[in-house]
């Protein structure tokens, strides 16, 4: 069963609304088991797990005060760090208009929205997880503001997924710390296509500290969007064998992070990055996203892993960077390895130290 968080009665008393302010910082993540493949309101076809992030993230400052002139339309302006973009303000105008159902006082409002990403927004990195979940916490302490508390903060940031996964399918993982699950699977009684949940508690300890570098092979925009990737999926050859394995993999990996098996980690992890770039090039028209360097990281991390027993792996997300993981009982060898063996094949040297992180963080109360 679907959540209805549709609610026609959120609607304000527009001579009492006052100005304010509401403000979150929320991470990216990064997915071990794909999400690929989606289908009606942004649902998924296979469920999927994700590490959240710590330093790549997106800080939202959502402003509002009653609109002068009512109207059916969103009244909003937006900027990034500063400067207006109004082709992306179109885009956000155009999702807070479909989540209207949840929140329909946004259109009593005149909303000004100002964003900024901790990573360079040409890096190659994907915002949009990091920016819709954002996005989605700021609407749901908005709401709370003008028409009371969730029962409990579960409830909170289940309402904040859901609407996060309404912007960016990937988005609704970021709500929480450390381990994610989207997608309804056996082994995780409380998931759900509709929302993400928090399965850090179960997780080994040695994983919770897991390290993330990522290594920027090109900070270009990818030729192929996510968006149009997960519609190959509709007509693709391999889709109803890709998504039964995911369920698998998932089953597996979960395994490997609860018992705290990280040579088995690293070999699922590493197949889910190749199926998901393998279902790129077997798409129709089939498309690669990794380049030369991707190639050169994968060999060189495979053959650092063969020498020194270290369980680095690598994963991919839809782009041709590579994020290398790792136990943080390495940091040392490892750093060492970026340094002298993996920035040569990086873009101007780039790369970022990200790790599992803590989730979202409130930056003022409204
Ligand atoms: O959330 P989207 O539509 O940007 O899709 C994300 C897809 C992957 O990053 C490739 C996988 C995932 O689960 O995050």
């Amino acid at each position: 069963m679907q959540p209805d968080y549709s609610n026609p009665h959120h609607i304000l008393d527009s001579r009492t609304i006052t100005e304010g302010n509401v403000a979150w910082r929320s991470p990216s993540n990064l997915a071990l088991i794909k999400y690929w493949g989606k289908y009606g309101r942004q649902l998924p076809r296979n469920p999927s797990i994700s590490i959240t992030l710590d330093t790549c993230h997106t800080e939202t400052h959502l402003g509002w005060q009653p609109r002068t002139s009512p109207g059916t339309d969103i009244d909003l302006t937006f900027q990034m760090d500063g400067m207006a973009l109004p082709a992306f303000g179109e885009r956000v105008a155009k999702f807070l208009d479909t989540v209207t159902d949840v929140f329909p006082f946004l259109r009593q409002l005149q909303l000004s929205i100002n964003t900024h990403n901790s990573f360079p927004h040409s890096s190659g990195i994907a915002s949009s997880a990091s920016a819709m979940s954002a996005l989605a916490l700021c609407l749901c302490s908005l709401e709370e503001h003008f028409f009371g508390k969730e029962d409990d903060e579960s409830a909170f940031l289940r309402k904040a997924s859901y609407i996060a996964r309404l912007g960016s399918g990937s988005a609704c993982r970021s709500v929480y710390p450390f381990y994610s699950v989207w997608g309804a699977h056996g082994d995780f009684p409380d998931s759900s296509d509709a929302y993400g949940i928090d399965v850090s508690s179960g997780v080994h300890a040695s994983f919770r500290t897991i390290q993330n570098a990522i290594l920027i092979v090109s900070s270009e925009k990818k030729p192929i969007s996510s968006t149009a990737g997960h519609g190959m999926m509709e007509q693709h050859p391999y889709a109803d064998v890709r998504f039964a394995q995911a369920r698998l993999r998932l089953a597996q990996l979960w395994q490997a992070l609860q018992s705290g098996d990280w040579d088995m980690f690293c070999a699922i992890t590493e197949d889910e990055a190749l199926t998901l770039h393998a279902l790129m090039m077997a798409s129709r028209p089939g498309y690669i996203l990794m380049q030369p360097n991707s190639l050169a990281l994968i060999a060189k991390i495979r053959a650092f892993r063969a020498e020194t027993g270290i369980p680095v792996c690598f994963s991919l997300d839809a782009g041709p960077n590579i994020h290398m993981l790792y136990p943080a009982a390495h940091a040392d060898r490892v750093l060492a390895f970026i340094r002298d063996e993996c920035v040569i094949y990086c873009e101007d040297n780039r790369w970022i130290a990200d790790r599992a992180g803590e989730g979202p963080m409130p930056l003022n109360e409204p």
